[in-house]
């Protein structure tokens, strides 16, 4: 037995805010933000609505693909930077909500490759049979952080969670290879204080480098070649960004998710939404090869190398 994916879910908020909303909120336009990162809009929670209740149903719609019942869910790891409050844990909230009796519980922090580090955790504990079912969300509502006058920030970021439900499948399935990394050095190019500074060329640099990089790597360590990869999943931040991987992996444009055009960089979010919508437009098939990939605050990244299916 290996560990992989057996079901996913997504959740992101009605409330849409468009290039042109916040061309009547900053100075900014819509063809510098299309042109510059791909984005189109982007997802606002309403006030009431926090981090836990968007972790809540996509971890819903997960355990429901997966055909779990909560209460066979031994842990429950929640990657987000922008939990309900600094504790209890939002991975405490849902166990409650959902009603995941035996389930451990905890936050995981790696920004936007929050949800990669929840991944390779939950396989650790599924590889060595101390547990089998884990649930591994990615969440933010970054509206609440984000400087809605800052133009260099607040026109790339929104609201979603997704989730996956990660358990023992066939031997040749599932996880196939992993890496993941971190340079603390590079902390000041993107923290929160009161709210979130980024400096947007420093994180571009380090991105275009890391994720073709780190995709070959999860290759290469799985004995594939880039020939045998089905289908790009890339953290969905900039479409300069993620065409740098795709290209380096000459994949071909269909293979690669864009949700970034609707949704924006929901950091730990963005890949389980990705994830979660191409499984469900059926573009995800038995047997395929996919690649996650990620990169975020810390700096982190991370990247899985995957074959789909039970
Ligand atoms: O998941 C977290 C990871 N974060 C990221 O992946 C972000 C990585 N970085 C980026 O995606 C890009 O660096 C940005 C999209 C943030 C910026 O794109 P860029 O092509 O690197 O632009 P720039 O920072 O070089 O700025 C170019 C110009 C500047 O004006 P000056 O100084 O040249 O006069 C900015 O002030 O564009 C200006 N600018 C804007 N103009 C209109 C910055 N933001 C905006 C805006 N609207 N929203």
């Amino acid at each position: 037995m290996s560990a992989g994916i057996l079901g996913t879910g997504h959740y992101t908020p009605e409330k849409v805010l468009t290039n042109h909303d916040l061309e009547q909120m900053v100075e900014t336009a819509d063809e510098w933000i299309r042109t510059r990162t791909g984005i189109e809009e982007r997802r606002i929670a309403a006030d009431e609505v926090n981090t836990s209740d968007m972790s809540y149903h996509a971890a819903k719609q997960a355990l429901d693909e997966a055909d779990i019942s909560a209460e066979q869910i031994d842990l429950i790891l929640v990657a987000t930077v922008t939990p309900d409050k600094p504790f209890p844990s939002v991975s405490c909230m849902i166990q409650e909500r959902l009603g995941a009796s035996k389930a451990a519980a905890m936050d995981v922090s790696a920004a936007c490759s929050g949800f990669m580090y929840g991944l390779i955790t939950a396989k650790q504990f599924i590889d060595t049979g101390a547990y089998k079912y884990v649930l591994v969300v990615g969440a933010e509502k970054l509206s609440k952080i984000v400087d809605w006058s800052d133009r260099n920030t607040c026109v790339l970021f929104g609201d979603a969670a997704g989730a996956a439900v990660v358990g023992p499948v066939t031997e040749g399935r599932g996880v196939l290879s992993f890496e993941l990394g971190s340079d603390g050095s590079g902390g000041p190019h993107l923290y929160q204080e009161d709210h979130l500074f980024m400096n947007g060329r420093e994180v571009f640099k380090f991105a275009v480098r890391q994720m073709p990089e780190s995709s070959v790597n999860v290759i290469k360590k799985a004995g594939l070649s880039e020939n045998d990869v089905d289908f790009l999943i890339p953290h969905q931040a900039n479409i300069r960004i993620m065409e740098a991987a795709r290209q380096r992996l000459g994949i071909p444009d269909e293979k690669m998710s864009k949700t970034v055009k609707k949704y924006g960089n929901t950091s730990s979010a963005s890949i389980p939404v990705a994830l979660s919508e191409e499984v469900k437009k059926g573009k995800i098939k038995e047997d395929d090869t996919i690649i996650l990939v990620g990169f975020g605050g810390g700096l982190t990244w991370g990247a899985v190398a995957l074959r789909w299916g039970k």
